[in-house]
């Protein structure tokens, strides 16, 4: 999740499928361009039920476990996997995200403008710097995947 507590830092956004079925992926995407952060990896993923419980590996015990991996795997729309860079991303992407259930998710983030729902709360981000590094190595584990590069005139924004 390139270096913790640097510009490099790295984190796991997903728009999930109710998200794309919406039409929210450009939402997304704009929030983190307008706020500085940099994409480095960006595919539309119909991810396998195996990849789609390694994600949520920690929730194995939950009621919603078994709903939750076949809403994200069906295919019935895909997930869009990204990973963002940029100065304190994890804990700011997580902030610009709102909180996990959207009726509690302060007004003006991604949740709070746009879901009243948890189990469709259209986007995923990662929690922790090592929650990062295992989700971006499980959705982009293939060489070449990951981008770098430099933004002209980043200097601007960090
Ligand atoms: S928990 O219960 O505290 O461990 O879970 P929480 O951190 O609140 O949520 C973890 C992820 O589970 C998703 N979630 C749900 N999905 C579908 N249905 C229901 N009822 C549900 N409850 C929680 C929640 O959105 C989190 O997923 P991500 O993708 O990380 O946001």
């Amino acid at each position: 999740a390139g270096v913790k507590g640097t510009e490099t830092e790295r984190t796991f956004i997903a728009v999930k499928p109710d998200g794309v079925h919406r039409g929210l992926v450009h939402k997304v995407i704009e929030r983190f361009e307008n706020r500085g952060y940099k994409l480095v990896g960006l595919k539309a993923v119909v991810p396998s039920r195996q990849l789609t419980e390694e994600h949520y590996a920690d929730l194995k015990s939950k009621p919603f476990f078994k709903g939750l991996v076949d809403y994200m795997s069906n295919g019935e729309a895909p997930v869009i996997a990204m990973v963002w860079e940029g100065p304190d991303v994890i804990k700011q992407g997580r902030a610009m995200i709102g909180a996990t259930n959207p009726l509690q998710s302060a007004p003006g983030t991604i949740r709070g403008e746009y879901c009243v729902s948890v189990g469709r709360n259209a986007i995923h981000g990662s929690d922790s710097f090592e929650s990062a590094e295992k989700e971006i190595s499980l959705w982009f584990g293939k060489a070449g995947e990951l981008i770098d590069w430099k933004r002209s005139g980043s200097e601007w924004v960090i």
